[in-house]
């Protein structure tokens, strides 16, 4: 089993984990690449671009020789996805986006002219979410340690974010205080649930330390979580240093995974 990496012990080099593998090449990335992403809504019966009809969403996918049974499940369950479909309509780069655009329509997260920072950005659909709601004077900055290709109104680092060198080269990037942090960040599953759950809340802990370090006053602070407990001096320090601190699974999040977000909002600064 893979040792858990504590939150304060960064590691040392700048190289990327071992097992970290670089983002594949897409369609929805080849497609969004730069793109201004149009209206999020879509005449649902109307064919997307390239089908005279529209296709069936049930879509079967036969077991391939070299394919695992667990791989198969993934390509069908993503054929089937109508989220996927729909960000590749849009040119978003991964379903992700659908979550930070739900969650940015219930707290107003990404305000004009922000400064915002993505941890864990790959493929870069929550920047081009930040890029477009934000607007071209906001400063934007995303890091993840796989490969991210440009993403117009934003600057990415590819590094791993916990790097002990990470943080103070966003800092030089964001140039000031930053309105609003961002954690979608998720390492490699096990597949054994309370081993995936504490990681998560690890790379989460590290992202509080950074956010709690660079966050402005009255600024807030987003993070994946998983249910499932052992969150608790992730709580109690959010509710120490924010004003308000809230749980939300948006509706594109998959409902069979333990997955959900906290947002904390009104930083009462670090003085
Ligand atoms: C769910 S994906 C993020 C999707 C993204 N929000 C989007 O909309 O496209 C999680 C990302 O976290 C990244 N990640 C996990 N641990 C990281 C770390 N220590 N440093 C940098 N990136 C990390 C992974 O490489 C992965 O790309």
């Amino acid at each position: 089993m893979t040792p858990l990496l504590r939150p304060m012990e960064r590691r040392k080099s700048s190289s990327r984990p071992k097992k970290a593998k670089r983002a594949k090449k897409t369609n929805i990335a080849t497609t969004a690449l730069g793109a201004e992403p149009e209206k999020r809504t879509r005449d649902k019966s109307a064919p997307m671009a390239g089908e005279s009809k529209p296709r069936d969403l049930n879509v079967h996918v036969k077991t391939a020789k070299k394919r695992e049974y667990g791989s198969t499940l993934w390509l069908k369950r993503q054929l089937n996805d109508p989220y996927v479909r729909q960000a590749k309509a849009e040119g978003w780069r991964s379903r992700a986006a659908f979550k930070l655009l739900e969650l940015d329509e219930k707290f107003k997260l990404l305000k004009p002219g922000a400064r915002i920072v993505d941890l864990g950005c790959a493929p870069g659909g929550w920047l081009q979410v930040a890029a477009k709601t934000a607007g071209t004077k906001a400063t934007i900055v995303g890091i993840d340690y796989l490969n991210v290709p440009a993403v117009a109104g934003a600057d990415i680092l590819e590094m791993d974010f916990l790097d002990e060198a990470a943080p103070e080269r966003l800092k030089t990037m964001l140039g000031g205080k930053a309105d609003l942090v961002l954690s979608d960040m998720a390492a490699p599953t096990t597949g054994h649930r309370s081993t995936d759950h504490l990681r998560i809340v690890a790379l989460a802990e590290a992202a509080l330390d950074f956010a709690e370090d660079v966050l402005a006053p009255g600024g807030s602070f987003v993070s994946k979580v998983f249910a499932g407990g052992a969150e608790g001096d992730l709580l109690k320090r959010l509710k120490q240093n924010f004003e308000s601190v809230k749980h939300a699974k948006p509706k594109s999040s998959r409902s069979d995974s333990a997955e959900k977000y906290v947002v904390a909002t009104g930083f009462r600064g670090n003085a």
